[in-house]
């Protein structure tokens, strides 16, 4: 079902000093803040050859962020986004296995415009699980 690793998001407490660190402590290329009110967070792309880091940092002290903040005031890592080819198809065979969805269950336009889902980390080793469906032709190559 899953495909690649899409990205790895660290919530972190200070944004511009963690974009700092990737770009000039590790070298990587990292792109400018992006403020999504949607989700209620502003993001920092980090692009790596095989996949993105995110680096979120709450927009208002009600976003999830925010709270995962509060109980992790060094940051820390937030959750993993896989590639899926159909979305629909990937939440109706997890939900069949008992998954559970977060929010009302349906898909999201997420970070990257594309359809996304959160399943629920007690049912993946504690570890808070995004799927984006990536077709196959949009992959990069
Ligand atoms: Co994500």
């Amino acid at each position: 079902m899953i495909g690649r690793l899409n990205h790895v998001a660290i919530a972190v407490p200070d944004l511009a000093a963690a974009a700092s660190r990737y770009r000039d402590l590790l070298g990587a290329e990292v792109g400018p803040p992006m403020a999504l009110p949607e989700h209620g967070v502003t993001v920092v792309f980090v692009l790596l050859a095989n996949t993105k880091i995110e680096l979120l940092h709450p927009l208002s002290a009600d976003s999830p962020i925010a709270k995962f903040l509060a109980a992790n005031p060094a940051g820390g890592m937030h959750h993993i986004c896989f590639d899926v080819p159909d979305i629909l198809t990937a939440a109706e065979v997890l939900r069949g296995q008992g998954a559970r969805i977060l929010g009302d269950g349906t898909p999201k336009i997420g970070a990257h415009g594309l359809p996304v889902l959160f399943l629920h980390p007690k049912d993946f080793d504690g570890t808070l699980i995004e799927l984006e469906e990536v077709k196959p032709e949009m992959e990069p190559a």
